[in-house]
């Protein structure tokens, strides 16, 4: 561990401080430059950095951080820029410390079945260094070629394979990060048995870039399973997609999938696409599920779909063992993300719900946006297997009123489930108003503590996952 100077800067001098640490082409203060770090990918979130900064090193990362920290200034993380709450871009005046730079790849180890990447290779680099040798990343999601390590640890990732895997914080074993005063703290051994206090790898994952900045992270690797088969069902409802996905679960212990989308979206997607009906005629629900094993599963796939076809509800299905079959299926769930935004600015609500409440939830979720907001448009799809939804609503975003009305409505009848306000983007700006909803006073309390003696002075992310 190393800790630097510090000392009081001028704020008006720090550019030229941060040149000499990063090189000046790694100082970007030219508004035509920096506008593309400055709005996140929805659309919905902007503000203005006094500059971008790209560290190439973690001893670079905490030069900037000592420097921003002795000028006062405070600094957002950006990775991939491909959050969806608005957590890695500025809200005004900030510098944006990007991370994209920190690129290395490390020996892949296929005895502890570990690597250690720079924080912002991106997943698709990171799923191309590893697959040759046989092993995989546990989590995945349709941002992989832009999404970075840095970020998917920072946001505590889900994505499309928790079902089996679980969230990021489940495959990180060690990280490398710099506070806000530029102390680097490195815990890379990845010994899967460690128990000398506290966690902190595990505090960093899901922090958001509110406590530290991450430099590097060795994850744990999974086995590549090549042999995959993938299912389409269509379904009279969600209560159905459910009751199916019971059956599954029983029969299969080797499910990856089991994703959720309904009529709505899947106009959406074909409009967008030009896809054509993924099945014959229109159905309310359809529940996508893989699964993956070192032998083709297809045969056991095949007995518990026999299993789940005797269920009320399941009006047809359709399998792809081989991989353009199975990506064209993927296709459907994975296009809604950009689909929806190519209809304009959603509103985006990530929120978890207990199983058992899911069904009820998302027939009354239409109807409670549109009392908030008349006229707005709801897309819900999402992750069945964890109860997590993504609540898309049309209509509204660049009205504050109704933004904040719909907002208000559905996550208030979220809580009312016992659900979560956030299943897996973290949150960020968007949500930071609404935390209290689903975390009580005493565990916003500790969150404070915890942040306060990490960044006492309040400089990283700024307004980001805790009211300022
Ligand atoms: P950014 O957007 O750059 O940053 C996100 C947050 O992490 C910010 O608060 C930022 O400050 C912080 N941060 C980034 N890097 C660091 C670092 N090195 N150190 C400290 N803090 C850091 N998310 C899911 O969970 N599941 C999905 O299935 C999923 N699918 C998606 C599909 C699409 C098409 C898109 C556009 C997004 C999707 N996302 C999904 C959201 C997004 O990809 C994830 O949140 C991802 O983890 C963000 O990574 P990033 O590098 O782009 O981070
Ligand atoms: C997804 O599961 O596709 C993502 O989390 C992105 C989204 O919510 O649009
Ligand atoms: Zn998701």
């Amino acid at each position: 561990m190393t800790s630097g100077p510090g000392g009081r800067c001028d704020p008006a001098d720090l550019e030229n401080r941060l040149r000499a640490v990063v090189g000046r082409p790694n100082v970007l203060t030219d508004r035509d430059v920096t506008v593309s770090y400055e709005t996140d990918w929805t659309r919905r979130f902007s503000g203005h950095a006094r500059c971008v900064v790209r560290p190439g090193t973690t001893e670079e990362v905490a030069e900037v951080l000592r420097a921003c920290s002795a000028a006062g200034v405070p600094v957002v993380v950006q990775g991939g820029n491909t959050g969806l709450v608005g957590g890695g871009v500025p809200a005004g005046g900030e510098a944006l410390l990007s991370t994209t730079r920190l690129r290395a790849l490390g020996d892949v180890d296929p005895v502890a079945a570990q690597v250690t990447v720079g924080a912002g290779v991106t997943l698709a680099a990171l799923q191309r260094h590893v697959r040759p040798h046989g092993l995989d990343l546990g989590v995945d999601l349709a941002a992989r070629d832009s999404a970075t390590v840095g970020g998917l640890v920072a946001t505590n990732a889900g994505g499309e394979k928790v079902i089996r895997h679980g969230s990021m914080r489940a495959q990180v074993v060690g990280l490398q990060a710099v506070l806000a005063d530029g102390t680097v703290l490195t815990r890379l051994t990845g010994l899967p048995k460690d128990n000398t206090g506290y966690d902190l790898v595990s505090l960093l994952a899901g922090s958001e870039g509110t406590l530290a900045v991450i430099t590097a992270v060795r994850v744990r690797l999974v086995p590549v399973l090549a042999a995959r088969t993938a299912a389409l069902l269509a379904l009279d409802g969600t209560a159905t997609a459910l009751a199916a996905l019971a059956v599954l679960r029983e029969q299969l212990p080797a499910i990856e999938g089991a994703e959720l989308f309904l009529a709505t979206g899947l106009d959406v997607v074909r409009r967008h696409t030009g896809l054509p009906a993924p099945l014959p005629g229109e159905h309310p629900a359809y529940l996508l599920v893989e699964v993956a094993g070192r032998t083709d599963p297809t045969g056991e796939l095949l007995v518990a779909l026999e299993e789940v076809s005797g269920l009320d509800g399941v009006r047809d299905v359709v399998l792809a063992s081989d991989g353009p079959g199975r990506e064209r299926l993927w296709r459907y769930r994975e296009a809604h993300t950009e689909a929806v935004s190519a209809e304009g600015v959603p509103v985006k609500l990530d929120v978890a719900v207990p199983v058992g409440r899911l069904a009820d939830v998302v027939a009354v979720l239409p109807d409670v946006v549109t009392a908030a907001a008349p006229g707005a448009r709801t897309v819900v799809f999402g992750h069945l297997g964890e109860g997590n939804l993504h609540v898309n609503v049309l209509g509204v975003a660049g009205d504050p009123v109704a933004e904040h009305a719909v907002e208000e409505a559905v996550l208030r009848a979220v809580a009312a489930e016992g659900g979560s306000i956030s299943a897996e983007h973290g949150v960020g700006r968007a949500k930071v108003e609404w935390l209290s909803l689903t975390r009580s006073d005493a565990e916003i309390a500790v969150m404070r503590a915890v942040k306060g003696a990490l960044d006492p002075a309040g400089l990283l992310n700024p307004g980001v996952l805790l009211p300022r």
